[in-house]
């Protein structure tokens, strides 16, 4: 039977999140038939809007955002099941109101109390939320059901995590617990396992005899933008490492589940994240690099250094490059580095996993005509969707020449192609009940130790910070890294 009619109650709803990712991606869904047909939105902010007033912000939202433009009648019918609530979150007649519409609205789209709330707030207001919905008795799970979905950053290390983990635990159930990681919506992370586990070809050699490394990297060409605020606290460790590289390293190197439920990938998953080599104050300067950008020139035009952005201390030392060596000490992997990169204001925007494969003996074309270049298998993630594969053969014409081909997929090139925003999928998912993209709580755990590895290592203030030039691919020491490995990054582009 369907169950998923629900109201979707989204706190932070004139946030950002909600503006860029959120809106759109109820709207795209409503325009593919995805949404349940008992089915309304209520944005919960701080601010005082009426629904009408909220209708138009919503509607610009998606103007702008939308990957399906905007579609009027389309969007007048979604609109009429949008809502607006202004609630001060610490306040608990709010709350009283809050439930009272939302029972108002259970009635008129036949919901039957079954919720998703949203929080697309700052983290410091996850524990207040969910203390409130608790003591209101809106997250009972009386008959229906009630989600909660929490964006990141969940904790800021693995103290602040567990704390809220159990702050939210004594609300929600484990299974209703939604915690996001955009990246596990992104199309290609869900075709990592498709790739690996569907192929004959892949499987096989996806080991240590015949891997050399592994590279992740997630660039990017903005900057800090508005969120200086949250970025000083972070850095581009917590903020990208503990969460979204991890996640792509743990689907590339997992075994194969024994199914494909939910908790099996996660078991699988949480098995890598285990065996991961801690960083150690001996070894965090030779495997970590922190950069931090410098003035610049990004497509052309100069852009300020980190230091001179709004809401970053002049002489602030937080890191918006990491790149960093590490091993998943198991069977498969002994011996592989995987190496993670991630930086702002770098020269290309793209996300993508480099498989470099091991070279032949060095007889035959490798002793004629070497050295030769690497088979490579590349999974793009974005811009760009696909996967791209780099082998050696013969330059025609008379002479043997050796030259590096590619057998090129490209998934998202074809005008026809519009793939979903992982937010659609996300939210479709958290309807249906299907956690598998969202993150579990020993994920986030054993993610949090290994990332406080290299902080507590860090703390020991023997590291050091480069400034990169804006618009270059960050620090002379990222390429250092490799160097010393006899490797070096993949810029493909
Ligand atoms: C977010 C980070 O989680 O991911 C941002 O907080 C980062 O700093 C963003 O820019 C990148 O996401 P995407 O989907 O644009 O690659």
């Amino acid at each position: 039977m369907d169950n998923t009619s629900c109201l979707m109650v989204i706190f932070g709803g004139t946030g950002d999140l909600t503006k860029r990712k959120l809106l759109p991606a109820i709207y795209n869904l409503y325009v593919e038939g995805l949404l349940p047909d008992n089915f309304a939105t209520v944005a919960v902010g701080r601010k005082a809007y009426t629904h009408e007033e909220y209708r138009m912000i919503a509607r610009e939202s998606v103007m702008n955002f939308s990957r399906n433009g905007m579609n009027e009648d389309k969007w007048s019918a979604l609109s009429e099941r949008i809502y607006y609530e202004k609630v001060e979150f610490h306040d608990p007649a709010a709350y009283v109101s809050l439930k009272n519409f939302l029972n108002e609205l259970d009635k008129r789209y036949q919901t039957k109390g079954n919720r998703v709330y949203y929080l697309a707030v700052a983290p410091e207001y996850f524990e207040v939320i969910a203390e409130q919905l608790h003591d209101h008795k809106m997250a009972e799970n009386n008959g229906a059901w009630q989600r909660v979905v929490i964006e990141k950053p969940f904790g800021r290390d693995l103290r602040s995590a567990e704390y809220l983990n159990q702050k939210l635990s004594q609300v929600f159930d484990e299974s209703h617990i939604y915690r996001i990681d955009h990246y596990l919506g992104k199309e290609m992370l869900q075709n990592i396992m498709v790739i690996r586990f569907a192929n004959g070809l892949f499987e096989p050699i996806w080991n240590n005899r015949y891997i050399d490394n592994v590279q992740i990297s997630i660039d990017e060409t903005v900057g800090v933008e508005n969120r200086g605020n949250y970025y000083e606290k972070a850095g581009a460790l917590r903020d990208m490492v503990q969460s979204h590289m991890l996640q792509l390293l743990s689907l590339v190197a997992m075994e194969p589940p024994i199914d494909l439920s939910t908790d099996a990938i996660r078991d699988e998953k949480v098995k890598v994240l285990r065996s991961l080599r801690p960083i150690t104050r001996e070894t965090v300067s030779s495997s970590v690099v922190r950069g931090q950008y410098g003035r610049g020139t990004i497509d052309g035009k100069p852009v300020v250094a980190y230091r001179e952005e709004e809401r970053v201390s002049p002489d602030s030392d937080t890191e918006t490059f990491v790149a960093l060596k590490t091993y998943v000490d198991n069977f498969r992997w002994a011996g592989v580095p995987f190496y993670l990169r991630t930086g702002k204001r770098l020269a290309d925007r793209s996300a993508k996993i480099v498989i470099q494969f091991k070279q032949l003996p060095g007889i035959l074309y490798f002793k004629e005509y070497g050295p030769l270049e690497p088979n490579l298998l590349v999974i793009w993630i974005q811009p760009r969707e696909g996967v791209y594969l780099q082998f050696n053969a013969k330059k025609p014409g008379q002479k043997y020449n050796i030259v590096p081909v590619q057998m090129d997929f490209c998934q998202n090139c074809s005008l026809y192609n519009n793939s979903p925003e992982a937010y659609e999928r996300l939210l479709y998912d958290v309807m249906r009940g299907d956690s598998t993209l969202f993150t579990r709580w020993d994920e986030v755990e054993y993610s949090w130790r290994f990332v406080d590895s290299i902080v507590n290592a860090w703390k020991d203030g023997k590291d050091t910070i480069e400034v990169y030039e804006a618009g270059t691919w960050g620090p002379t020491g990222a390429n250092e890294l490799l160097k010393k490995d006899g490797f070096e990054w993949w810029n493909i582009t």
